[in-house]
This record gives structure tokens, sequence and C-alpha cells, in this order.
């Protein structure tokens, strides 16, 4: 069975890496298990591309489409001609994607039309919020998924109320946390570490990209001069995401707690997570990593595709507001912030269980 790994974001390079380091281990049992993996470009730079094949240890890519930047319609159109050239060369016999980026559903329609069967990784999650890019994303990919590897029974139970039926749904566990399982012995000390002096639980991080969150630059402004104010017994560490350094004038903010840096490694940005007082942020993979690592974590968003990370991890919801912020701090100072448990299946092996289906599906195809 030959696969395509699709791959064009940086959180779809920590989703691909444990299939892929699983892929390779079991090659030499099962060689008729073959897979060419392909980058898209849409992320480029070193920091949020580069930097992560080597601390994960993902092979090069066969393909790069390099697609780059571009409005949603742009680099969508430009990945599925990529990808389309790509099958010029040779088909595989599934298409894998993973998460719901723009790569994930570009990629996902190519191989549909080509009558390439695909397989969804972290199918089935939905928020409800047709505003967000990743929703569309989500249901388009998986409308036209023929396989789907699901992290949580929620998401499997959502894709069965859709119409998929259960025997195509397989609950698996989440490929993101098997590479966080597999790498947390090697998280490396950031150099803002001994620069800031910074100590155990004595700072916050903070990420944001999220258009709701980042392209209003007066509301973005406030709440970065709010959540200052409100933490200024600490540091706040906020690695800028391109998107936001792209749109927002950093020399607006001069609160002298706050510290606007460039994004940071994988390894680095996961040691920094580990030892915080807590995360913010309008991520949904961070939410899933702090869940497991046990950090609480302030989502600045009005829903969420991961109901999990709030009902069984760490995780919460709130407003952009003072209050808000003020409230959460005062519970997690005051040690009143839910510890969390971990969720089923977030057991570091999902992946050995994808290669193991994957197995199965190619022996009852052939
Ligand atoms: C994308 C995903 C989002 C994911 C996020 C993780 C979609 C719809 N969104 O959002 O789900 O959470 O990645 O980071 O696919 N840019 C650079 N260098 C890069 C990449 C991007 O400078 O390597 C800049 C460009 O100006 C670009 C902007 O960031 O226009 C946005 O990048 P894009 O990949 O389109 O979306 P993200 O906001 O990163």
């Amino acid at each position: 069975m030959n696969l395509d790994i699709i791959a064009g974001t940086r959180p779809n390079f920590i989703k691909i890496a444990s299939l892929i380091y699983t892929l390779d281990k079991t090659k030499k049992d099962f060689p008729e298990l073959q897979y060419r993996l392909i980058h898209t470009g849409q992320h480029y730079n070193l920091e949020l591309s580069g930097n992560i094949f080597d601390e994960l240890k993902i092979p090069k890519p066969h393909f790069n489409l390099n697609v780059g930047s571009g409005s949603h319609g742009e680099q969508t159109a430009k990945i599925m001609l990529g990808y389309e050239s790509v099958l010029k060369t040779s088909k595989p016999n599934l298409c894998i994607v993973v998460g719901d980026v723009n790569s994930t559903m570009a990629c996902a329609i190519v191989a549909s039309k080509s009558g390439i069967p695909i397989a969804h990784v972290e199918a089935g999650l939905r928020s409800g919020d047709m505003g967000m890019p990743e929703e569309i994303n989500r249901i388009i990919t998986d409308s036209i998924s023929t396989y789907f590897f699901t992290t949580t029974k929620q998401a499997s139970k959502n894709l069965n109320k859709e119409g998929t039926p259960l025997n195509k749904i397989y609950f698996v566990g989440n490929t993101m946390i098997d590479t966080l399982y597999r790498f947390r012995k090697s998280f490396k000390k950031p150099k803002i570490w001994s620069e800031l002096k910074l100590e155990e639980k004595k700072y916050l991080i903070l990420t944001l990209h999220r258009p709701s969150n980042v392209d209003n630059d007066l509301k973005l402004e406030t709440f970065l001069k709010d959540l200052s104010e409100v933490c200024r017994d600490y540091h706040i560490i906020f690695p800028v995401h391109p998107r936001t350094k792209n749109r927002f004038k950093i020399s607006n903010i001069t609160n002298s707690n706050l510290h606007f840096i460039d994004p940071l490694s994988y390894l680095e940005f996961n040691f920094l997570v580990k030892h915080s007082l807590c995360v913010v942020t309008d991520s949904g993979g961070i939410s899933e990593e702090t869940t497991v690592m046990r950090i609480p974590c302030l989502t600045l968003r009005e829903n969420t595709e991961r109901p999990e990370t709030i009902d069984i991890g760490t995780n919460e919801l709130i407003r952009t507001t003072k209050t808000d912020i003020e409230n959460s701090l005062n519970k997690i100072i005051n040690g009143e912030w839910k510890k969390g448990e971990i969720p089923e299946l977030w057991d570091g092996k999902s992946a050995d269980r994808i290669v193991k289906i994957l197995i199965e599906i190619s022996k009852n195809e052939s």
C-alpha cells in the first residue's frame, strides 16, 4: 500500500511526526507499506517550518509544493494545483490528511476527485462556528474522507450523527500527544529563560493568531494592555506568530512585563509551557498539550472544537475582558484551578493504532 502523507503547517508537522516515526519502524515487518511525504509549503518560515523537521526528526519531504502565503482562495487553489501535478507522477492507494488547515482540505479535494481514498487523522472535531475557516475545512474534509481517525469519542459521535458509518470510524487517540510524550525529555531551555531570569511558575505564555483576536488593532492593543496590567507581577512571554506580526505595530505597547519574541521552536516552546504558571492562547492544539502537562490554559475564544480539554482537561474559555483575566488569574494563584485528567487514549500510542489499522485496511483491500 502506497500512502501520501500531507502536511503544510506547524500543527500538521507535529501530528504527522509520530505517524512517520511509526511507519518507519514498521517498514521492516511490512515493507509493502510505503509513504511519500508531501509538504504543501503553507508554512515556509524557518521558525514555523524548517526547524521543526530537524527537531521532530521528520525526514525531508519527497515533494514541496512551495505554495507560500496568500488569500484562502489563492492558497487553496495553489495547493490543489500542486498536489494534482504530484498525482500525475503516480497515485497512492490512500491519501492521509491531518487536522483542519487549508492544506488538509485542498489535498483531500484533489485526492477525492482523483478517485483516491482519504484517511483523515483528527476527524470529527466540530466547533459549530462556521465563521472559522478551520470548521469549513473540517466539514469538507470529513464529507469526502473514507476512513476517520478520531482523538475522542465525542468526535466519533459527531461523525456518526452526520451519517458516517461506524465501521469507518476509528477512535485512536491523539498523534499530537504521541509527539509530546516522545520528545518531553528533550525539551530545551530557550534563551529568553536566562535573559529574563525566568523562574518556575513566575511567568505566563501568550499565543495569538486567530483573525477574531488579531485582526482588530484596537481590540488587540486593549487586551494586551489589560493582560499586562492584571498580570503585573509576572512576566508575559509572547512568541509572535507571523500573521500577528504582519498586522500589528508592536511598538504601540510598552508595558515592561510583556515580552514580544520570535516564534520559539517546538522543544523550546514546550519547555516554557511545562514550567509556566499558565498559558493564554487562541490555539486548539496548545489546549491539548497543556491538558497533558496539567498546566492551566485560558482560551480566548467563544467556542471550541475540543470540549474534552475543558470537561476533562485544564482548559477554560474566557473573554478578552479584564474581569475574565483577573478572575482566572486569581483562581490559578490561589490554587483553585482544576487539575484535570488526561483524556482517554491520549497515551502516546495513537500512531501505533493507526498503523495497525492501515495494515488491516491494506490486507482487506488486496
Ligand atoms: C494556519 C491555519 C490554522 C493553524 C495555524 C498554525 C488555516 C486556515 N489556518 O493559520 O488553523 O492554527 O496555521 O500556525 O490553514 N506567514 C509567514 N510565514 C509562514 C506562514 C505564514 O509569514 O511560514 C504569514 C503570512 O503573512 C500569511 C499569514 O502568516 O499570510 C497567515 O498564514 P496562513 O498559513 O495562511 O494561516 P495561519 O494564520 O498561520
